[in-house]
Parts: C-alpha cells; structure tokens; sequence
C-alpha cells in the first residue's frame, strides 16, 4: 500500500518524507488556498517545490470543466515536471479527458469519485488512480470504506489497473480499513499518518526498557 500526503503544506510534506514512508502527494484547488498559494505562477511554482521534495507521483488538479480546458490545463500540467499527475474531475468531459490523457500517455488521477459506477468510468477511460472520497461519504452515513472494497473488487474482476486511491481520509482507522478492503493508496492528513505511531503499551514498554537499562 502506498501512502500518499493530501496537502500542499510544504513543512508538512517534508515531515512526512523524511519519516520515509511517503509515495507521494496530492493536491486540490482547496488545499492550495489553505496554504495561500494563488495565480499561475504561483502556483506552478508550488508543484516544482512538491516534485523537488518527493519523489513520487505529485497529483495536480485542473480547474476547467470543459475537454478543450481540461487538456490545455492537463497538459500545461504534465510539461511541469516528470513526477505530476493530472487530477481531473468525474465530469462528462473529465471521462472523455481522461482518455485523451491515457491514449498520450500523461498519469491521470480521477478525482470526486463518489461511487462504483464512476470508478467503473473512470477504469475504462484508463485512469491511472481513482480517488474515491471515503471522509465525504461517511458524512453523510454512507460507508465510504465499503466502496473502496466494492471497486477493489470491480477492477480485480476485469484486471484494471488503475489504483485504488482511498481520499478524503480523516484518522487512522480509516487508513487501516483501507489497507484492509485492499486500497493501492492512502491519501492522508500528516496526522492521520503520524497517529499510527501511537500505542500507550509502546509508551510504556519503553518507559521501562529504558528505566531497566539505567539500573545497576
Ligand atoms: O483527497 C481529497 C481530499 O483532499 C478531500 O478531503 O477532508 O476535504 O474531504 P476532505
């Protein structure tokens, strides 16, 4: 399973690199706001600095809604740097995007992917990883895990490949739910990475290694 950080947080990224557990990042308009990052130049900048931390794939997300936007934008995208990944959303003209992008070989990320039947969309125009938002289903008392488990087993019936991108996660369950239902990637919070680490019998374990050691 791959682990991806969900922010254009630059600290953060780095944080999460150099405990060496990263694969990549991605990036939403919203996130980019968070962060104040604003116009073009801006903005192309941001992506260089993401793809000089890491070495993994770095998803960047178009804005335009229509195929002649998404692909000037996609591909503006893509020239930036080897490591990007052109996130574009589960529109009409995202679908057919998609397959402009796979059929040019350029990475695509398929983004606002709320249920089987987009990722089924989304599989057959060649994305290279679907994002299903498990965080946003469970808001609205929808079991987002459970769709990650049901396209898991839609692409393993027919041999898709393209991965399983469990967004929109929020804690750590909802990572080890997902590893569970079989998820190529975990797109997370800094936190919800981190927590991991924690376990109190860890904490006092060492407490008395270490206290153990000191005696005479
Ligand atoms: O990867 C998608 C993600 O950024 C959405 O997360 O927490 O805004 O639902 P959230």
């Amino acid at each position: 399973m791959k682990f991806f950080i969900d922010t254009a947080n630059l600290d953060q990224i780095r944080e999460a690199n150099e405990l060496g557990v990263l694969d990549g990042v991605t990036t939403n308009p919203s996130l980019m706001a968070k962060e104040g990052i604003r116009g073009d130049e801006n903005i192309i900048k941001h992506y260089i600095d993401i793809c000089n931390i890491v070495s993994g794939d770095v998803s960047a997300e178009v804005i335009s809604t229509d195929f002649k936007g998404i692909v000037e934008e996609g591909e503006r995208l893509a020239a930036l740097h080897p490591q990007i990944v052109v996130k574009v959303p589960m529109i009409r003209d995202g679908v057919k995007a998609l397959k402009y992008f796979t059929d040019k070989g350029i990475k695509t990320n398929c983004t606002l992917v709320f249920s089987a039947g987009q990722a089924l969309l989304a599989a057959k125009a060649g994305a290279t990883y679907v994002s299903p938002f498990i965080g946003r289903l469970d808001d609205v008392s929808t079991d987002g895990v459970a769709l990650i488990s049901q396209i898991v087993h839609i692409y393993d019936n027919y041999g898709f490949p393209t991965q399983v991108l469990a967004a929109s996660i929020r804690h750590p369950m909802h990572i080890i739910q997902c590893a569970e239902a079989g998820a190529d990637v975990a797109t997370c919070p800094l936190s919800a990475i981190t927590d991991l680490l924690k376990h109190p019998l860890t904490d006092i374990g060492l407490a008395k290694f270490l206290a153990d050691a000191g005696k005479k």
